[in-house]
């Protein structure tokens, strides 16, 4: 028997829902080919409805936080005309979906290498950031042009030039101090990262943060992830039992 979305709603406990999921948003382009689409940008375009879904839902159920992988670092690598594609499609997301991010009170952030988007895009990005930062309800935090060890060695990086400023010393650094140094200090790291297209990976996602995180693992290729997978995603997250190393 399958539960309706409704019934499947009211199965989730809503005093335990996981303060910050993230998604890695992947099997666009199998899912152009399951559909007989010649090329691969039709299964980025359906993946868009799926975002906006994620989103939705993360703010109904007044998460604090979802994080989306939406680019990494490697998928620089690409042909240049799927990279060109992505990035308009972004461009024209990040400003289509401000008064849906308003209404719903949410705020954009980004975790990356944004100086890497072409000008017009990340002009956009920095735009909605802007428009939303006054936002109180969900942070959304979009993975752009995001790798998991960039983003460790960057904060290397500064604790290294602090050092050698004299700013702190080396016995100082512990796991909360270094944490201080990576994209998003102010986000508790994910409780459930949801992997779609049936790959069991991290993909260089959070690599830091997801020391803890549980994982969840659909076949579902991401422009038919729904409303429905999530709530499945949430309740599975709920029955697992969470150690922390403890007993
Ligand atoms: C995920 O879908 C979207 C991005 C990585 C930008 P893919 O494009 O990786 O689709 P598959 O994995 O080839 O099916
Ligand atoms: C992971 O998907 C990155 C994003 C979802 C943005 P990929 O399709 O790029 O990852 P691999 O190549 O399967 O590891
Ligand atoms: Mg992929």
């Amino acid at each position: 028997m399958t539960l309706s979305e409704q019934e499947l709603f009211q199965q989730l406990d809503k005093n335990r829902l996981p303060r910050h999921v993230a998604i890695i948003m992947d099997g666009n382009g199998r899912w152009a080919r399951l559909h007989g689409f010649k090329s691969r940008m039709s299964g980025h375009r359906a993946g868009i409805d799926a975002v906006r879904t994620a989103t939705r839902t993360a703010a109904e159920l007044n998460l604090h936080a979802l994080t989306l992988y939406a680019f990494s670092e490697e998928n620089w690598s690409r042909p240049k005309r799927e990279i060109q594609f992505l990035m308009s499609l972004l461009r024209r997301f990040l400003k289509d979906e401000i008064p849906e991010l308003m209404e719903n009170n949410i705020r954009l952030v980004s975790s990356g290498h944004i100086r890497r988007l072409p000008d017009d895009c990340r002009m956009q990005l920095l735009e909605t950031q802007k428009i939303t930062q006054k936002n109180t309800g969900l942070i959304l935090n979009l993975a752009l042009s995001y790798g998991g060890r960039t983003e460790i060695a960057d904060a290397v990086r500064k604790i290294a030039t602090d050092a050698a400023a004299g700013k702190i010393h080396p016995d100082d650094i512990t796991e909360e101090r270094f944490a201080a140094f990576l994209y998003h200090p102010e986000l508790p790291d994910p409780d459930l990262i949801i992997r779609t297209s049936g790959e069991y990976r991290i993909s260089n996602f959070l690599l830091w943060q997801a020391a803890y995180a549980e994982l969840y693992f659909t076949n579902v290729l991401w422009p038919d992830f729904n409303k429905r997978i999530f709530l499945e995603a949430l309740i599975d997250y709920q029955k697992r039992e969470r150690r922390f190393g403890g007993v």
